[in-house]
């Protein structure tokens, strides 16, 4: 089976987004691509090691080239494949674009719900078609417990960064992110209308993953980043993919400081739990949501 071909040890689980297509500070160890029920995943998964031997899976959403656009994301294999691995915490990272003045290009942003405007062309549940009936709560879509933990972490990290750079960029919290099916961007008119509903922020793939992970029972965090305004601001050219791009790099150096930086320490909670529960580290910080 996929478990055997590691070890129990691979705890986290990292999705990049757009940009984000490999970690550092690690010491890769091999790749292994795991065919589940649903197919392979979006990438082979690079499994590597942190000093303290804790192992880390991390999966590419776009592909390793980049090659899968938004709705053709094969999200079940990529949840059901790290799930095989024994991932029982992720912390995924996206690109959004912005639908608040105060949140800039650059800035991070751990959102605390969801709207859905995929339109309903992504397979969304581990139960389809099983003639299983199953609902999984999903009124908070991130696990509060390991976000709450997570905001200080990223915090930190970001200091830990300004300290290198001279300034530093700034993460905001409890935010709405309105997922969009894509590819094209958003018109002028629906950019001001997820404005009134309440969204914050802007993407095309943090659905169905985090519905996924939630059915699988894994802690799941998202760290969106931020790269443009969309198209929501009078006598402002809306967003290109070419300013999109220019930020991407940007974006993609501070979130693989902060993974490395969180990582280590995540681990060392999930590995203290594990042994105290003297089981798989599930559950992770006391979680509330139930999973
Ligand atoms: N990803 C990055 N920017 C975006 C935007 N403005 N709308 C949807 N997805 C995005």
């Amino acid at each position: 089976s996929p478990r055997s071909m590691t070890t129990d040890k691979v705890l986290v689980g990292v999705i990049g987004g757009s940009g984000l297509y490999n970690l550092n500070n690690l010491t890769f160890i091999k790749h292994v691509n795991p065919e589940t029920p649903w197919g392979h995943p979006s990438s082979p998964i690079a499994i590597s090691s942190l000093p303290s031997g804790a192992l880390v899976a991390f999966l590419a959403r776009h592909g390793t080239h980049h090659s899968l656009p938004p709705s053709a994301i094969p999200s079940r294999a990529n949840i059901a494949a790290l799930k095989s691995l024994g991932v029982s915490t992720i912390l995924a990272f996206s690109a959004v674009g912005s639908l608040r003045e105060d949140i800039a290009p650059g800035d991070f942003v751990l959102p605390s719900q969801l709207i859905d405007r995929t339109k309903g062309v992504r397979p969304a549940s581990f139960f389809e078609d099983t003639g299983v009936v199953a609902h999984a709560g999903f009124s908070d879509p991130y696990s509060i417990g390991l976000g709450k933990w997570l905001a200080g972490a990223v915090e930190e990290a970001l200091r830990e960064e300004e300290e290198d750079e001279g300034k530093r960029v700034r993460l905001w919290r409890e935010k709405t992110l309105v997922v969009m099916e894509g590819p094209q961007f958003s018109t002028r008119a629906e950019s001001l209308m997820y404005r009134a509903w309440g969204g914050d922020i802007i993407g095309m793939t943090a659905l169905p993953e985090a519905k996924l992970a939630r059915e699988a029972e894994i802690s799941f965090a998202l760290i969106a980043t931020a790269t443009d305004y969309d198209a929501w601001r009078p006598h402002q050219p809306g967003v290109t993919a070419t300013e999109v791009g220019a930020i991407l790099e940007k974006n993609a150096h501070t979130s693989r400081h902060v993974a490395a930086h969180v990582i280590e320490r995540l681990l060392k909670v999930a590995l203290s739990e594990a042994k105290t529960e003297g089981k798989n580290a599930k559950g992770l910080l006391n979680e509330e949501t139930g999973c």
